[in-house]
């Protein structure tokens, strides 16, 4: 088995400790109704061994955050703002020189394996040509060791000789094994997942959770996961962001924005949360309404119209993000109301009316949360050393 060698994190930071820092990105598409706001002014900050999780519903900007980030946006998005890995802004980098930290720097694991597969290539070819992309004095002979090597680590059986298959003969666990290989194959600095369960069926996203942890684990990355399941945020990362209408609108420690958690959206989504220990809950009590349309965004708080805590004040205008406790955002000019116990039947329409808020969040919360266990916690930076 390759040794798997990492850089000290004190070597592959920048001067503020931050491997990535993404400050107040934002973009926009010019589309034939006008332009979409698709990011509006996301902030978060990386440093070796975080995990990030990075939540929200559909259409809240969560893939255009990354693919910004990744500079694999198509030509006509307008991108603002600043993207700093180990302190070097990668806004504006020409695709040659962006060519060199994706991958090595960041690799990213998509929702759809064969979006990152190559249908007419063997799988072993493409994680050994990912080997060598980046490492010039790689042997053929090494890479393809190193090809089997990572399969295995990915729980591929018989890896050496299934490097021989093409993607189409992999079911689409295996395949998204396959992705993940190829995103650990040079010990990249950050892994941003996208959904990476989301097209697998329940026991295997499990499984391939298991497989993140792995990859996160061997190679030390600091990783962003985008995911719709709260619970796998739970188990698996320190910190969550929370998006909403191209913006972050909470922002903390994961035990922190779970147990209190002080803008009503975030309260609408951990309610709607499966639980594993009721079929008919997992139906998901959706949070009522639909987000506000990008192009023209109202001008108050985007969520109001859907919120149980709205009052006038909250149209008049979008709410910062402010610290509600050390390292804990909100943005929401209510979000005292969310202090201590509020009245779980002012949110749930459900049976969860005897119940205060708290508790109806943590006790439909917590079933899905010990699901992700089966998942390992992520180590700390200092574990990892
Ligand atoms: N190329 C594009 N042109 C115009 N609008 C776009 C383009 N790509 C994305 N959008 C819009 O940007 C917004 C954010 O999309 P994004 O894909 O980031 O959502 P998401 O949070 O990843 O959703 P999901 O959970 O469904 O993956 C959406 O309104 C989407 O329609
Ligand atoms: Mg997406």
């Amino acid at each position: 088995m390759t040794t798997l060698t990492k850089p000290s994190a004190e070597s592959a930071s920048s001067g503020s400790g931050a491997l990535l820092e993404v400050t107040d990105l934002s973009v926009q598409f010019p589309t034939e109704d006008g332009l979409v706001h698709a990011v509006r002014g996301v902030s978060y900050s990386l440093r070796a061994g975080d995990v990030l999780g990075i939540v929200g519903e559909s259409g809240s900007g969560k893939s255009v955050t990354s693919l910004a980030i990744m500079g694999l946006l198509p030509a006509s998005a307008k991108v603002t703002g600043s993207v700093k890995f180990r302190g070097r802004e990668l806004l504006g980098l020409g695709d040659k020189e962006f060519s060199r930290i994706r991958g090595k720097g960041i690799a990213m694991v998509f929702q759809d394996p064969m979006t990152s597969l190559d249908p007419v290539y063997r799988v072993g070819y493409q994680i050994s040509e990912t080997v060598r992309r980046h490492d010039k004095n790689a042997s053929a002979k090494a890479a393809r060791a190193r090809a089997a090597d990572l399969l295995e680590l990915v729980g591929i059986p018989n890896a050496k000789d299934r490097a021989d298959n093409y993607p189409h003969e992999f079911s689409g666990g295996m395949r998204q094994r396959v992705v993940i290989a190829i995103a650990m194959a040079n010990q990249p600095d950050v892994i941003i997942a996208d959904e990476p369960t989301t097209a697998l069926d329940v026991t295997v996203q499990a499984q391939i959770l298991e497989v993140l942890n792995t990859a996160m684990q061997e190679t030390g990355a600091a990783t962003v996961l985008i995911t719709h399941d709260l619970g796998v945020v739970a188990g698996m990362a320190d910190r969550v962001l929370v998006m909403y209408a191209g913006r972050a609108v909470e922002k903390g420690p994961v035990d922190g924005v779970y147990y209190t958690p002080r803008m009503p959206y975030t309260l609408g989504l951990l309610g709607s949360l499966p639980r594993l220990d009721d079929a008919e809950k997992t139906k998901l009590t959706p949070i009522k309404g639909s987000p506000p349309s990008m192009v023209n965004p109202p001008p108050g708080c985007p969520f109001g119209p859907r919120c149980p805590l709205h009052i006038d004040k909250c149209d008049e205008r979008e709410p910062d993000l402010v610290e509600v406790e050390p390292g804990h955002e909100a943005a929401c000019i209510r979000n005292e109301k969310l202090e201590g116990d509020v009245e779980a039947a002012d949110f749930f329409e459900a049976d969860a009316t005897d119940l205060t808020l708290a508790e109806a969040v943590v006790a439909d919360a917590l079933p899905s949360m010990d699901g992700a266990s089966a998942v390992q916690p992520a180590t700390t930076p200092d574990e990892r050393a």
